[in-house]
């Protein structure tokens, strides 16, 4: 069933140029959905559309059946509605951690008591449990999104966005922040993701490429990245290994040994067994 709904939406923020033009966009319940696209093609403002951060010119956006461009609507969508940008910076609030995982909850009225509850768990759930009476300051930049992602997980909510999470941390913050999401989404958690990472999108049942304010390709990562050529054009780096094997290939290594392939375990695969088969 559809839980995010874009309806040929619009949306321009100078009055010019359309940031969004005509979009639309279904996510099953439960999908992790993760959106590509050169920087100014929209990924963005589509994601904040869904938390009514935008609130389009032209279309629809439903959340669960219900409409963004309705306050009442809103605010039962972004109850169910958790959301994690690009710098964990931007969104810490409070000088405690678990002062600063409860801000959500205390926002949408959650009684006292059960806030403890929340936050506890919030944490845990990002491994960050340890730190709730740390100062945020004195955190890792991967700890204090770790902390963020804790802060949208609070409010319980069906639905995370995410906005370039993991762009400001090092390769091992991202792999664990990709393992959150990971879990999250097994957890049935619903995630619409945006990222530069190309193996977020292999990690994701459907990958959307954004150019231009419109969706130019949709579909599972693998046949996404079967149109490596089209992924190019569209100003996006191909993953690793399919960057190696379109190389190999090009210097007459057979496509056996180099298959067109995202993932840099059937490169491998490939390539051993032509050592083991000699
Ligand atoms: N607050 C704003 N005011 C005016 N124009 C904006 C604003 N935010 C975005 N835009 C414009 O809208 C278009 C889409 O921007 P958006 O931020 O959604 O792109 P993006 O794909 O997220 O880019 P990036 O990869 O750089 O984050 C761009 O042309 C951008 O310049
Ligand atoms: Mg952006």
């Amino acid at each position: 069933m559809a839980v995010i709904e874009l309806r040929d939406v619009s949306f321009t923020y100078d009055g010019e140029r359309d940031a969004l033009s005509h979009v639309s966009l279904t996510v099953e319940r439960g999908a992790h959905v993760v959106v590509l696209g050169r920087n100014g093609s929209g990924k963005s403002t589509l994601v904040r559309c869904v938390n009514g951060l935008v609130v389009p010119d032209e279309g629809r956006v439903l959340v669960d059946g219900r409409d963004t461009a309705d306050p009442d609507d809103l605010l039962e969508i972004r109850r169910h509605t958790g959301m994690v940008f690009q710098n964990p910076d931007d969104q810490m609030v409070a000088s405690v951690v678990a002062d600063d995982v409860a801000f959500g909850p205390e926002n949408l009225g959650v009684p006292q008591p059960g806030i403890a509850a929340l936050v506890d768990e919030a944490l845990r759930r990002v491994g960050m449990a340890a730190f709730a009476q740390a100062d945020p300051a004195e955190l890792s930049g991967g700890q204090r999104q770790r902390v963020a992602v804790a802060g949208a997980l609070a409010m319980r909510p069906d639905i995370l966005l995410l906005d370039e999470p993991a762009s400001m941390l090092d390769p091992a913050g991202r792999a664990d922040l990709a393992r959150i999401v990971a879990g999250l989404h097994a957890a049935g958690i619903t995630v619409l993701h945006v990222t530069h990472l190309m193996e977020d999108a292999l990690a994701a049942d459907r990958v959307v490429v954004m150019d231009r304010g419109t969706i130019a390709m949709e579909g599972a990562p693998d046949q996404v990245f079967a149109r490596g050529d089209e992924l190019e054009a569209l100003g996006l780096e191909l993953p690793f290994a399919q960057r190696l094997a379109r190389r190999l290939r090009a210097l007459g290594v057979s496509e056996a040994l180099a298959p067109d392939t995202p993932r840099l375990r059937d490169l491998e695969e490939a390539l051993c067994q032509s050592r083991s088969s000699r």
